[in-house]
């Protein structure tokens, strides 16, 4: 299984709620490895870029106007299969659908308000990951120092 890395986004709604920790756990419980972490507030402009596949979808003002809303947290995710890792902690993208025991039915709202965002593909985690962090703010991980 590849070893592949992802992004991962506590939205504004989830670190309102004060459970940035709660779904920190949850990643470091299901093995995932936290390479980078930071808080940040997104401006118009940050959100608009990372969300430009939407900007025609009829919700995209609505969406970038949540994720300017307050803080994120944002980090970097690393492990085998992390991706599909990553997708099957958050649950499906509606909160109002989403299973309990999944971050996005226990702690989201709506489909808008679902507490969290997580890259979809390899190829998008390799624009989505460098939109946000340097290489340098990334920690390699142990077994490549070790060499
Ligand atoms: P996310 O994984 O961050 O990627 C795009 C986001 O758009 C998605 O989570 C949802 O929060 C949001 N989204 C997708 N579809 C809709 C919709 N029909 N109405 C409102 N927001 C949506």
């Amino acid at each position: 299984m590849a070893v592949q890395r992802t992004l991962c986004i506590v939205k504004p709604d989830a670190v309102e709620k004060n459970v940035v920790g709660e779904i920190l756990r949850r990643v470091e419980t299901d093995g995932l490895e936290i390479l980078a972490l930071k808080m940040t507030r997104l401006t118009d402009q940050q959100a608009q870029g990372f969300y430009a596949v939407h900007r025609e979808r009829p919700f995209f003002k609505d969406l970038v106007a949540f994720m300017t809303s307050g803080p994120i947290a944002l980090a970097v995710l690393e492990g085998d299969d992390a991706i599909a890792r990553w997708r099957n902690l958050m649950g499906p993208t509606n909160s109002s659908e989403a299973p309990a025991g999944t971050i996005r039915g226990d702690l989201g709202t709506d489909i808008e308000r679902n507490a969290v965002h997580g890259s979809d593909a390899p190829e998008t985690a390799a624009v989505e990951i460098p939109y946000f962090f340097n290489a340098t703010e990334i920690t390699a991980p142990v077994e490549a120092l070790a060499g």
